[in-house]
Order: structure tokens, then C-alpha cells, then sequence
């Protein structure tokens, strides 16, 4: 019989759209021979949904319609089976969707992404995909996985860290800030992603509409040195804390995003002549060799947007099929993809976005994903995560700057290179669940029952706090 995976995504988040897209990728690419996939689609309202429509990316387009051919639902565990269950209920026949073997949480950014939603599958008892609850919330929390990082030694930006009632007295802030970081800082909310509320500033007025705008988004918010001369390296992750690997690195490109973030930067428009520099600067990535060795017979010229797009050097864009598998990026694969509609260069670089593998040395790659490795295992983490460096090339010096434990797309793109086909990504990450699910029952079954045991045998006099030893195992609790 197949597992019977459910697909949990969308959810209360304002990456809502961009997981509904990350879940249909993967359900499209789990190998159907081995599992059954139960899509479950979370509204901005949480309410949970099934049905065929739900895996389907055109129904998107109008949510209300979709929502009127599903079949609202919600996750029951009835007598140790964990079910999708109809809701609200019939009063006749049975209302049992389907049992869930495992969950597979595909969903980003605060309310789902942070142990949100691992929490609530977890009090249903069903074993999920990822990061646990608390390394989902370490992960979103940018102050608290700094400082579980610095303190395993993993280099990290300083910061100084305040809530919304420090802003209060804004001198006092602004004189920490001062002291302790300097001009130029980066401003941002702890806990959001696609850098919502985050800026730069030069100088304290700056300083003070930057705290002004972050702390509209979030309330608690940090503020680290600015890396001026910036280079961003990101690395995928896959294993469980003990058997953590590191995939090929990526260098991020995105004519969008430094588009924003100039113009955010600069409060105005981007200027014809920074947008011709970009230009060039993608050409210089483009054209320049890589110094390292590439796994896939020393073609350089791949480059993979985030729509899975990708630009061959000389033969303009191409348009990945995602009911394709994946398997390398060589010669008999690029085959497989349809080569026939070339885009303008134009719309080309628009998408160009990422340049895999980043053109460094083979130090710096494996120090890289060394590091990677490491900060996966301190955070706890399991299935697998994006980790984000930023490489300072005034100095040479490699931060991590953030950990993406649910990425866009699972960074299925990051694997490939090294020959993992997607099937085998999310095969990998689902029997990872499994595994420490057989760990975790292991270890809570044996600690519950001596509990009971010690309760049963004390009595609730010793629960309520007497000094005998009930309350001493009551006090462990
Ligand atoms: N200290 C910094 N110096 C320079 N640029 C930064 C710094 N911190 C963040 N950035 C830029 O802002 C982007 C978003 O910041 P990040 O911390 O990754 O937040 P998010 O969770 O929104 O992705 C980064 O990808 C990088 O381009
Ligand atoms: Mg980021």
C-alpha cells in the first residue's frame, strides 16, 4: 500500500502565493509509486481545503471558485490514525477523507513556515516533513538563530536588537546603534521575509526613518552593519541533524531584487545608467570562467531563474517543464527540454537570477557548505533548508546572514547539479520524517509510561506540590 502524504501549503502568510506554487512543483514530482499525495490547501483565512482541484495551478487564478468545488476539511486523530476528515461533519455516512501517513508542510514565511503549523501537526500526532517546532521558530526568529549560531562559532553580523517600546525614547536607540554597529546599517523586523521593512541607512535621520518603517512591520527589530561591497552565496541542506549533506551553492542575481533594493535604498528611481551598470555586471558573471571544477562536464554557462528557467549561454531562454524530471544538466538532459521558444534578451534579464555554481574557489565553496552543514545541525534542523551567506569582498569575509527552513521550490534547483533528480529530494526528505517520527515515539512512549507509573503510584497529593517525591517528578515535568 502507498504512503499517504498529505501537502499542507498556503496559509495566513505573505508568501501565500508563492507556496501554493513550491507545494504544486513538488506534488507534480513525488514519485507516485511509492506515495499517494493528499493536496491540502490553506486559505488566508485557515481554513483547510482538499481535493483534486487543489493540485491544480490554473484553479488559482479564481480561489473563491476553487474553494467552491473543494471540500473543506480538518486533521483529526481518531484512535491513534491521523485523518483528513470533511468538515463540517455529515450527519450520516462516513466522514473520513483519507488517514495521513505523513505530512508534508510546504508553506513560507510567519504564521505557517515559523512552528506554526509543525505544532499543530504535531498535537495531531501525525509525523511531518522538516524542521521540528522549535527550529522552525529559531530559524524565523533572524536575532535568536544569530545567537544560537554565534555561540557554535558560526560567523554572523553583529546587532543590536529592539522592540517597539525601546523606539519610545529614539535617541537612546539611536545612540546604541551608533556605538555599537556605525554607519551604514541595514535595518530589519526579526521575523519577515522578502525584505519586507528592511533598509539601509547612511546616517542618523536615516537611521531613524528606517527604525520608523521596520517597527510599522514587526515588533521586535535588528540592526547590523551594512555590507557595501556584497556578494550573496546560498546553500541548500538535506538530512537529519546527524546525516546532514550540502547541495551546490547558488549565487543570487536578482535583477528585481537589487532593482529594489537600490531604489529603496536611494528613496527614487533607479537611473538609466545604474540599470546599464547591472547590465554589464550580469554580462561580467555571464562571460567570466569559473575558477572552480564543475560537476557537469565543465559547462559554465547554466544559470537557473527561480521560475526554473534556464539561460544557456548563446541560446537565449528556455522553458523548463516542470513534468520533467530533473536529472543533470548536461547534454542529453538539456535535450529534454524545449529549446524552441528563445526569449528577447530583455525579458532574459529579467529572470536571470542565479548563477549556480557561483564562480569561486574550491576553498571558499567547500568552507562554504562546511559551514552550512554545521549551522543545520546546531539549529536543529531536519528534511532540509536553504542556508544564506553573505560574503563581504572588501574583506573576504563569509557571514551567514539567514536560514530559510521551508525554501522557495524545497531549492530542488541546488540538487540537481550534483545529479539528485527532485523525485529523490522529496523521497529523501519524506522517509527523513519517518525516521525521527520511529525516533520520537521511541523516546516519548518509554518517558510517558514511567510518568504514569510514578503518578499512579504516589498519588495526586504528590502532583500538587507536597514534598514527597510525586512532587519532585511532577517538578520535572
Ligand atoms: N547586512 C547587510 N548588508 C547588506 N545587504 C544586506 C544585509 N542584510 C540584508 N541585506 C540584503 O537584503 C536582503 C534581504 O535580507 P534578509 O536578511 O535575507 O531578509 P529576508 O528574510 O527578507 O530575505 C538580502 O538578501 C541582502 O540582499
Ligand atoms: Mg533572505
Amino acid at each position: 500500500m502507498k504512503i499517504r502524504v498529505g501537502v499542507f501549503f498556503g496559509g495566513k502568510s505573505v508568501e501565500h502565493e508563492v507556496s501554493v506554487i513550491s507545494a504544486l512543483q513538488a506534488i507534480a514530482s513525488i514519485p507516485a509509486d511509492k506515495y499517494e499525495v493528499i493536496p491540502v490547501y490553506i486559505t488566508k483565512e485557515n481554513e483547510f481545503y482538499t481535493g483534486f482541484e487543489c493540485s491544480c495551478i490554473e484553479e488559482y487564478s479564481n480561489i473563491p471558485a476553487l474553494i467552491k468545488k473543494s471540500t473543506r476539511c480538518t486533521l483529526m486523530n481518531n484512535e491513534g490514525r491521523v485523518q483528513l476528515m470533511r468538515y463540517p461533519f455529515r450527519k450520516t455516512g462516513s466522514n473520513v477523507i483519507s488517514d495521513i501517513d505523513v505530512a508534508f508542510p510546504i508553506v513560507h514565511g510567519t504564521n505557517v513556515e515559523d512552528g506554526t503549523l509543525q505544532g499543530y501537526l504535531k498535537l495531531t500526532g501525525v509525523p511531518y516533513v522538516g524542521c521540528d517546532v522549535t527550529a522552525s521558530a529559531v530559524g524565523m526568529d533572524k536575532y535568536v538563530m544569530k545567537t544560537v549560531l554565534k555561540d557554535n562559532g558560526i560567523p554572523v553580523l553583529d546587532c543590536v536588537r529592539f522592540i517597539s517600546s525601546d523606539f519610545s525614547e529614539p535617541e537612546n536607540v539611536l545612540d546604541r546603534c551608533e556605538e555599537k554597529i556605525g554607519y551604514p546599517v541595514v535595518v530589519k523586523p526579526v521575523n519577515l521575509g522578502s525584505s519586507v521593512g528592511i533598509s539601509l541607512a547612511e546616517n542618523r535621520e536615516e537611521l531613524y526613518n528606517s527604525l520608523e518603517d521596520a517597527f510599522r512591520y514587526a515588533t521586535v527589530v535588528l540592526v547590523e552593519k551594512a555590507i557595501t561591497n556584497l556578494v550573496e552565496i546560498n546553500c541548500s541542506v538535506i538530512g537529519n541533524t546527524d546525516t546532514a549533506e550540502a547541495s551546490e551553492l547558488e549565487q543570487p542575481i536578482s535583477f528585481g531584487k537589487i532593482l529594489d533594493y537600490t531604489a529603496k535604498y536611494q528613496k527614487g528611481k533607479v537611473t538609466e545608467e545604474e540599470a546599464k551598470a547591472f547590465k554589464e555586471g550580469i554580462d561580467e558573471i555571464v562571460n567570466n570562467p569559473l575558477s572552480i571544477e564543475n560537476t557537469l562536464k565543465n559547462d559554465s554557462s547554466i544559470i537557473v531563474s527561480p521560475d526554473g528557467r534556464y539561460v544557456k549561454k548563446g541560446e537565449g531562454i528556455v522553458k523548463y517543464d516542470y513534468s520533467t524530471e530533473l536529472t543533470r544538466f548536461d547534454g542529453a538532459k538539456l535535450s529534454r527540454i524545449n529549446l524552441s521558444r528563445p526569449a528577447k534578451a530583455a525579458a532574459g534579464m529579467a529572470s536571470l537570477s542565479r548563477l549556480i555554481p557561483p564562480n569561486m574557489t574550491e576553498e571558499t565553496r567547500a568552507y562554504i557548505r562546511s559551514l552550512a552543514v554545521k549551522a543545520y545541525t546546531v539549529l536543529g534542523c531536519n528534511g532540509l533548508s536553504r542556508i544564506d551567506f553573505m560574503i563581504d569582498k572588501s574583506t573576504n569575509k563569509v557571514y551567514l546572514n539567514e536560514i530559510n527552513t521551508i525554501p522557495g521550490s524545497l531549492s530542488f534547483y541546488l540538487w540537481a547539479p550534483l545529479g539528485v533528480k527532485y523525485s529523490v529530494v522529496l523521497d529523501a526528505m519524506i522517509q527523513l520524517a519517518l525516521r525521527r517520527s520511529r525516533e520520537e515515539e521511541a523516546i516519548e512512549f518509554s518517558f510517558e509510561s514511567d510518568i504514569l507509573r510514578n503518578f499512579a503510584a504516589k498519588g495526586a497529593k504528590g502532583a500538587k506540590g507536597s514534598k514527597t517525591g510525586g512532587a519532585k517528578s511532577g517538578s520535572k515535568l
